[in-house]
């Protein structure tokens, strides 16, 4: 079981979906996320939005011109996606057991995000299997791009799961350097703090 199953149970895709809605409605700013990715690839990359959830991130770079795949376990998130955007693929699966080839993603994709917690989300023991696997649908020169709390004052959860340097101990085992770390997706220097976001090339 992830640990975002574990921490949601169940009922959470809507809540979810409507929480972002109303953020919006009010005027806050959340497609920082889908932003960061635009300006790292140009419009017409393939994106994967690896734990996709709702699909928030890919909607929105679907709709500026991206090539999207949304890729997530549960299937109640997902649901709210293809009802919201039926013409971009869902594809329910787990991040620590993707079948890459068989999906037509191997060493296909431009960029792959991880917005919204999901390294430190997934289930305990798997991350690196995680990070090989999201490695393995990049092509040469693509981007994986993940942002994620490191203190329990950024995470959905009592404590930090995954640190930086672990982080970039798996990405590095699967063939990913270190590009770039911003502390937001607004792209501010990352300054040590409690959540990095952290741009990896194959
Ligand atoms: C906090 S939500 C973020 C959703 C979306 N990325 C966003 O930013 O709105 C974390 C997501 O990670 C997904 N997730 C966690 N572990 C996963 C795994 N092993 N395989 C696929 N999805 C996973 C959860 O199902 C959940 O939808």
């Amino acid at each position: 079981m992830t640990r975002w199953t574990d921490m949601t149970g169940a009922a959470r895709g809507a809540e979810y979906a409507s929480r972002f809605a109303e953020l919006e409605a009010k005027g806050t700013d959340v497609h920082g996320e889908a932003q960061l990715c635009a300006s790292l690839v140009p419009a017409g990359a393939w994106v994967l939005d690896a734990g996709c959830g709702t699909g928030r991130v890919a909607q929105w770079l679907h709709r500026n011109g991206y090539e999207c795949v949304g890729v997530d376990l549960d299937e109640e998130m997902l649901a709210e996606a293809r009802r919201a955007a039926p013409e971009i693929r869902w594809i329910q699966a787990d991040l620590a057991a993707l079948d890459l080839a068989g999906l037509g993603l191997a060493g296909a994709v431009d960029l792959v995000v991880c917005a919204g917690n999901v390294i430190p989300l997934v289930a305990a023991g798997t991350e690196a299997t995680v990070v090989t696997s999201l490695a393995g649908a990049l092509r040469p020169g693509g981007l994986l791009v993940a942002g994620f709390g490191l203190d329990a004052a950024h995470l959905p959860l009592d404590e930090a799961t995954v640190t930086l340097a672990d982080y970039d101990a798996w990405c590095a085992d699967a063939g990913l350097s270190l590009r770039q770390r911003f502390a937001t997706w607004d792209g501010d220097p990352y300054d040590g703090g409690g959540y990095a976001v952290s741009v990896h090339r194959r």
